[in-house]
């Protein structure tokens, strides 16, 4: 959105999360797929965004549904192939669109070469010094080499045949990479340089503060009231973090920066930094690294005016001082949808696009997740349905609930997602989608895909290429947001507040009777 003369296009760009096995399926095997991507960037680039991110269309056993990836620089038949990623990449720039693509840098898939490598070599080899193998504990090695646990539940260790223990942070089937083997770095840079030359605009990198463990593999020191350690990276507890944002970590983003720098086109990188503030988050967009990170801290701010005022503040001052821009971030693949996060219904959507209102009028970057555009919300995706790795191994719900299929149109599943009238995608869809779909909002003016659409287009037009000091204040529950030319009110209180003085450019719901209702925003020029 910005102008071209001043920022470079992420800088302020409104980037659309794409989860590949969920957006529309061309194929029609219940998977979304790349072909369903390109048929659908029409849609997107009418919604008004810059950008699309795809999450993982790589080979892979989809254990973690392509976070764990068997071959960087192909792709999986699920989803098509490299002629499909030429033709979207094509299609997507003539509409003016950007594509990001995700970069998997931490762990390989157990199906990886250097996996299957690594378990035929034996102990102490060379293939066993790219990933985290290490003796057991105990007399007979029985225990796992520390107390690290999985992020998704259990232990972050797994035994195999001869002995060893290799280290996986996240699923089993997803063992960690050892980025101090100087063979790793020198893969990965073949694979930014693969996708580079195929014309790709940037890559978001998965944990990216996850690369480096801190060297002795000590054990975590664990609070005595086991509630005060964070049950998922999403809360925000000070926790020693041995297997987390370790310093070594940035020279590889130093590098991977001089490889975007040599091409042209202001090739871009996101970090998807889970770090415990926003300080450290910001270390990762210092001028000789990654462009941008998410700001998982606005994610997971309360329904406050205050905390929302706080956040803003503390943001932006912590990317200013790495001279880079700020991100928000309200949904994503991995979390509960905002609106179900708010309080679900009506009061969960209104609050959702009070949110999302504000969340534009911010200065920097806006990324949303497909399907936020239609007030989708969580689903309760049923036991004998679930397939989050994290469900199997903690007999917790999982993140299935947020990565449900898009409803297209139509008035019973697959609601023109693809595949056989009548037949249910991956994750079945519920019942009651008909209203919800983007054929049945895109005749409904009052509809959130509408609402979606004129706050992306006002965006474009009121705030374009906006430089400024923003200021964030409250006045009792409302919050005021200030930029060139608009001031975005919230009211996130109770009671009415009165309407703020001046033209109403557009609101996240109605205004009776010239009052500003709870759970509103409106912008005012
Ligand atoms: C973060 C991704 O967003 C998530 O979906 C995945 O399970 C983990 N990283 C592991 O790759």
């Amino acid at each position: 959105m910005s102008d071209p003369t001043s920022h470079p296009w992420w800088y302020d760009a409104v980037v659309y999360q794409v989860y590949v096995r969920s957006f529309a399926d061309q194929q029609g095997d219940g998977i979304g797929d790349l072909p369903g991507i390109t048929s659908r960037l029409p849609y997107l680039r009418d919604l008004g965004v810059d950008a699309l991110w795809i999450t993982p269309f790589y080979t892979s056993p989809q254990k973690d549904h392509g976070y764990d990836v068997a071959d960087y620089t192909d792709v999986d038949p699920l989803f098509g192939t490299l002629a499909d990623v030429d033709r979207l990449l094509e299609q997507a720039h003539e509409l003016g669109l950007r594509v990001i693509v995700d970069l998997v840098p931490n762990h390989t898939s157990d199906q990886h070469a250097w996996f299957q490598a690594a378990l035929a070599a034996g102990p102490g080899s060379p293939e066993r010094a790219r990933y985290i193998f290490r003796p057991g504990r105990g007399p007979a090695g029985e225990l796992p080499p520390n107390n690290w646990d999985s992020v998704f539940g259990g232990p972050a260790w797994t035994r195999v045949d001869d002995g060893d223990w290799y280290l996986h942070l996240f699923d089993s089937s997803q063992p960690d990479l050892d980025w101090r083997n100087p063979e790793v770095g020198d893969m990965f840079e073949g694979v930014l340089r693969f996708w580079l030359d195929r014309g790709v605009d940037g890559f978001r990198v998965d944990v990216a503060h996850g690369l480096y463990k801190e060297a002795t593999l000590r054990d975590q020191e664990r609070p005595k009231e086991p509630e005060k350690l964070a049950e998922s990276m999403v809360e925000r507890v000070l926790q020693d973090e041995p297997m987390w944002d370790q310093p070594e970590v940035h020279d590889v983003y130093r590098r991977w920066r001089r490889v975007l720098d040599s091409y042209p086109g202001d090739r871009m990188a996101v970090a998807e930094a889970w770090t415990q503030t926003a300080d450290p988050m910001a270390m990762f967009i210092r001028p000789d690294e990654l462009h941008q990170a998410f700001n998982f801290g606005w994610l997971g701010t309360p329904w406050s005016a205050d905390a929302f005022a706080d956040v803003i503040t503390e943001s932006i001052a912590a990317v200013a001082a790495a001279a880079s821009a700020p991100t928000w971030v309200l949904s994503n693949h991995d979390v509960e949808r905002h609106p179900t996060r708010y309080g679900g219904g009506p009061v969960g959507l209104a609050r959702a696009r009070a949110a999302t209102l504000l969340m534009l009028a911010l200065p920097g970057s806006a990324y949303l997740y497909q399907g936020e555009e239609i007030g989708l919300e969580q689903v309760d995706v049923p036991p004998e349905s679930r397939q989050d790795p994290s469900w199997f191994r903690t007999g917790k719900p999982g993140r299935d609930g947020c990565r449900v299929p898009l409803p297209w149109a139509g008035d019973a599943p697959p609601y023109g997602f693809g595949g056989a009238a009548g037949t249910q995608p991956w994750i079945p869809q519920p019942e009651g989608w008909a209203a919800l779909t983007v054929e049945a909002q895109l005749a409904d003016p009052g509809s959130t895909l509408a609402f979606y659409r004129q706050a992306l287009r006002l965006r474009r037009e009121v705030l374009a290429g906006a430089d400024d000091d923003t200021a964030a204040s409250t006045d009792g529950d409302v919050l005021v947001v200030r930029r060139p030319g608009i001031r975005a009110v919230l009211n996130a209180g109770t009671y009415p507040a009165p309407l703020p003085e001046g033209e109403v450019l557009i609101s996240s719901g109605p205004l009776p009777g010239g009052v500003l209702p709870p759970d509103t925003a409106v912008w005012v020029r």
